[in-house]
């Protein structure tokens, strides 16, 4: 008998999406351009799987955002189509419940960012302050239209499905104002058809990076994936950044900002076990290798039923491609009535 480690009915006999109109609706969504972290984690799937037992969900993967600066690169969207997917199985994201869905198969979702990016001033993105950010990060390198324009398409992502609330980590917050502006926008244009949403900020909205930089990024390789092995988790752990001013464990330590201590605090559940070990470390008696051991521990024991599961998935390719297109034919069939209403109220299509 296969041991069923996911979500118990992921079946293809079942597939109950009816909407359930009492529910609010969330969406939220991710570049696919890698494996996820324990980043992605905290800031974000922990928070999806307690929503989805509340809310309406579409979890949505944001390829053509992907494609705004990695054109070049569609076979690694590709695949990281698949590795987000199983990674959201893994963690407990369930397709039975919620929506799974790909952004460039639903060609309304392009439709409708054409259609706003027609009320929206060019001033509301140059504002926007992520955007800036991200534009400065690509140094000399021009962005492409589609780049520049990727908050508008997100703006598309979340009315799409009438969004009421958006998860999501405070670096987007200002694409969910930007989505809020424009659906006044429009509704004052052209009738009310989109709700306003709210973001809904989780937990831990950033980690560290193992190297002590402000964030967990594929690009400066300093990582903890979900699909990690415990040996690459033990050596990443053992590699971790510290305290840079401690030279000999009998040295008081710092534990504020310290990530090893950061990830003690999100990942421990033992929080009497951290606690002693902050006194100790601050009392110059504990070393960075006994601390980093448990560290390494505390994490495996997090990771192995999301690794455990990870592995049924892999050996059902067809369940996760299942979840996908299942999830992206629901999701359309929603966009397909909201894109009706959006004509209708604009006047578009009936020229003739
Ligand atoms: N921009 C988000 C990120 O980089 C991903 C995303 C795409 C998203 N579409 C979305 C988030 C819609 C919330 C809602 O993390």
């Amino acid at each position: 008998m296969e041991k069923i480690c996911g979500p118990q009915n992921t079946g293809k006999e079942v597939h109950s999406l009816e909407m359930d109109a009492s529910k609010q609706r969330i969406l939220t969504g991710i570049r696919p351009t890698g494996a996820l972290h324990l980043g992605h984690y905290a800031g974000a799937l922990e928070n999806w799987v307690r929503l989805q037992e509340q809310y309406d969900c579409t979890f949505l993967i944001a390829d053509y955002q992907a494609l705004g600066d990695h054109v070049d690169d569609i076979e690694g969207i590709r695949q990281s189509v698949l590795d987000v997917t199983l990674d959201w199985l893994a963690v407990g994201l369930d397709p039975q419940r919620s929506t799974f869905c790909i952004q460039s198969y639903i060609p309304e979702h392009a439709e409708l960012t054409m259609l706003l990016s027609m009320i929206t001033p060019l001033g509301m993105l140059q504002r926007n302050p992520t955007l800036k950010s991200e534009l400065q990060e690509l140094g000399n390198r021009s962005p492409s239209v589609g780049f520049y324009n990727y908050p508008v398409s997100q703006v598309a992502d979340i009315l799409l499905p009438k969004a009421n609330l958006v998860p999501t980590g405070d670096d987007q917050l200002p694409h969910i104002e930007m989505t809020r502006e424009i659906a006044r926008r429009f509704n004052r244009n052209y009738g009310q058809v989109f709700p306003e949403p709210q973001s809904l900020v989780g937990r831990a909205s950033r980690l560290v990076g193992t190297d002590g930089q402000a964030k967990m990024s594929k690009s400066i390789g300093n990582c903890i994936y979900l699909s990690d092995d415990a040996e690459v988790v033990n050596r990443k752990v053992m590699d971790m950044y510290t305290d840079p001013t401690r030279i000999h464990a009998t040295d008081p330590g710092h534990v504020e900002g310290n990530p090893v201590f950061i990830y003690h605090d999100t990942f421990n559940p033992d929080t009497d076990e951290v606690e002693e070990l902050k006194e100790r470390y601050q009392a110059g008696r504990v070393g960075d290798v006994e601390v980093k051991r448990k560290l390494a521990s505390t994490l495996n024991d997090f990771l192995e039923p999301i690794r455990e599961s990870r592995r049924y998935y892999e050996r059902y390719p067809q369940l996760v491609r299942d979840a996908l297109i299942e999830g992206t034919e629901h999701a359309r069939t929603l966009a397909r009535s909201t894109m009706n209403e959006v004509r209708d109220s604009m006047g578009i299509s009936q020229y003739v």
